[in-house]
């Protein structure tokens, strides 16, 4: 950094902006070493400022655990405490550089608890930095870290054995742990594993080669990172660019704004949208107040595009020649991430490059046990678990294969009622039938058939415990509508449990299959023209939110019958209540099954307080606007 001041500023950016930049992650614990390794790495390359340096020197005689030597920990470990103290770090991007090259270093806590963090860290990285401690060898967390980085798409690893100063500079204890390593990793598909013995503490190996190692020939850290070839050759680039924002400033200007994800572009360049699949050219190429004659993969830019097509946010723009397949099915790899299970037939977010659809998972093909990788069989997914789903989309997704572009075949799952993200994914392949199943469009729509029914067609859910008095109000209901000559139906959780239902218990994950099933029946019977009445417990927010978005804003009409337990308790007509608190059926709502309540229902009931037919009045004024 010194040396800084007396060069020319110009000069020393240019020669910053000339170098190549490789961007790392470093996997591994405090204990493990890596604190001490990304200090060393700062200091080495000299990216510590002179006054950092000395607050580090100070700070070593008083805390550091090396006597007189300066405690490289100190650098970076501000960080773990704010950690332990639970100030959320998702993940710590480190900058330093040598001659050579930039590097971005993105150090997450090596914690199970933190594997979000690190498979976000790991998800722009080009090599891992997999730390282990000489004394302990290959564990676990290793195998888990290993199975992390390869999965979000690094093919680069550094083996760093660290505190070889601990275990007395032994030949034999590298040997083993590299051979141990590469025997796991021997089905990883790598293009380069690097082992090396170091002492981060002493920087044996780091920069300069270690007189304690004089068996080992290979590289020294720094030499690994600035030579090895991490930028693949790209084999085809193909221009793709995903519009993240339209810019309309004025009637006349409508510009696309997206970073290209591969190739390049010039202007005149035939150009695809999907997945509309419209096709026109490229007028101008925009950035800021210029306009740029080509642009690259990894500039932001604007396309303004010479016909009127139309284009939005998560659309690809993309080369005519080898356009990207578009489908709503996929084969995908998914990394579940939140403490809540994923259960398949829950719908969540899904955001691939800029587009956001929602979605769910069809099926668990397999788990992936994390330390050997074999299959496992699985109803749900639990946190830091990785498996591969079938997934569904409500809308076609132009897409890649993780494999062949991350931008393109990442993704991640977003809860939709916290808004959280709860997995993150990579997609493998599309499902066949996906591309091959078409909707049919039928002459006959909604509207006539509800013409002809001299009728509204809605679908009136009932939610609450066992016992509330959903059928009996739901009975009363179709009963009164029936009389005024309205065509219904009713779907009865009890008896579509007999039919339809008949295979599906009471598991949180049956019971979105459950509702799932009976809400998709029910969207079939509201295009049939009828007022149909759904009469389940339904306790989930997540599927009645679900069921929700299946209609028209206006068709779904959410009645939470509200009566308090303890009524439904005394009343306990089949018996169950009585059954679930001697312990003989598990899973029972209200006892040892959560049932969310409502939050935005368009009508609240309590048949405690008031009788089924005036209950069923009130649904009934409801609906028909009295
Ligand atoms: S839901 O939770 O999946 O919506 P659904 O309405 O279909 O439930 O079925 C509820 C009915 O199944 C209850 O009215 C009750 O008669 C019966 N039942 C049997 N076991 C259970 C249980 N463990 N929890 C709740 N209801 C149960």
């Amino acid at each position: 950094m010194a040396e800084l001041h007396a060069k020319n500023i110009v000069e020393y950016l240019e020669e910053q902006r000339q170098k190549e930049t490789l961007r790392f992650i470093t996997c591994g614990s405090v204990d493990d070493g890596k604190s001490t390794l990304i200090g060393r790495l700062l200091y080495e390359s000299k990216c510590i400022f002179d006054d950092q340096l000395k607050a580090l020197e100070t700070e070593s005689k008083r805390y550091g655990t090396q006597g007189e030597k300066i405690d490289f920990a100190l650098l970076v470990d501000g960080l773990e405490a704010e950690r332990e103290q639970g100030i959320t770090i998702d993940v710590a991007y480190r900058f330093f550089s040598t001659d050579r090259r930039r590097y971005i270093v993105a150090d997450t806590p090596g914690h199970e608890q933190y594997t979000r963090n690190m498979a976000t860290g790991a998800s722009t990285a080009q090599m891992a930095v997999l730390l282990i401690d000489s004394r302990k060898g290959i564990l676990p967390q290793t195998r888990r870290h290993h199975r992390i980085v390869t999965m979000m798409g690094i093919r680069h690893i550094v083996l760093a054995v660290n505190k070889m100063d601990l275990m007395g500079f032994e030949q034999s204890v590298f040997d083993r742990i590299e051979a141990d390593y590469r025997e796991f990793a021997k089905d990883a598909n790598l293009t380069t594993l690097q082992a090396i013995p170091l002492a981060a503490v002493s920087g044996d190996n780091v920069l300069k080669r270690s007189e304690n190692t004089p068996w080992y020939k290979g590289p020294t850290l720094f030499d690994h990172m600035d030579t090895v070839t991490v930028t693949e050759v790209a084999t085809r680039a193909a221009f793709r660019m995903p519009v993240q924002w339209v810019s309309r400033p004025n009637l006349n200007y409508r510009g696309f704004c997206g970073r290209i994800a591969e190739g390049s572009v010039k202007t005149g360049d035939a150009v695809r949208v999907l997945p509309s699949g419209k096709t026109t050219t490229v007028k101008s190429i925009d950035f800021f107040e210029d306009q740029l004659p080509e642009a690259e993969a990894g500039a932001s830019i604007t396309l303004t595009l010479n016909d009127e097509v139309d284009v939005s946010r998560g659309d690809l723009i993309v080369t005519t020649d080898h356009p990207p397949e578009v489908a709503d099915q996929f084969q995908v790899k998914l990394l579940w991430l939140s403490e809540e299970p994923l259960v398949p037939g829950r719908s969540y977010w899904l955001k691939v490059h800029a587009k956001e659809v929602s979605a769910t998972v069809m099926e668990i093909k397999h788990r992936e046990d994390i330390n050997t990788g074999s299959h496992l069989a699985a109803k749900v997914l639990n946190l830091n678990e990785i498996a591969v789903v079938t997934i569904s989309t409500t809308h076609p997704v132009a897409f890649e294969p993780y494999t062949v572009n991350r931008t393109l075949g990442g993704f991640v799952f977003i809860d939709k009622l916290s808004c959280a993200t709860v997995g993150a994914g990579m997609i493998e392949f599309a499902l066949r039938r996906s591309t091959n199943i078409h909707w049919q469009s039928l002459e006959v729509g909604k509207a006539q058939r509800a013409l002809l029914k001299n009728q509204t067609p809605r679908c009136i859910w009932l939610t609450g415990l066992s016992g509330s008095g959903k059928s009996t109000v739901a009975n009363q209901l179709e009963k009164r509508l029936h009389a005024e000559g309205r065509h219904t139906y009713m779907l009865d959780g009890d008896n579509v449990r007999h039919g339809l239902n008949r295979d599906l218990g009471f598991t949180d994950a049956d019971r979105v299959e459950n509702l799932r099933r009976v809400a998709e029946v029910a969207k079939l019977m509201v295009e049939a023209g009828l007022i149909v009445i759904v009469s389940f417990i339904s306790p989930f927010r997540a599927e009645r939110r679900a069921a929700r978005d299946l209609f028209a804003p206006e068709e779904f009409v959410e009645i939470h019958v509200s009566t308090p337990i303890a009524e439904c308790e005394k009343r306990d007509v089949k018996g169950l209540y009585a059954k679930a608190r001697k312990g003989e059926l598990k899973n029972f709502t209200g006892i040892d099954s959560p049932y969310e309540v409502p939050e935005n229902p368009e009508m609240v009931i309590d048949t405690s307080t008031k009788s089924p037919e005036e209950c069923a009045l009130e649904v009934w004024r409801l609906i028909e606007g009295k």
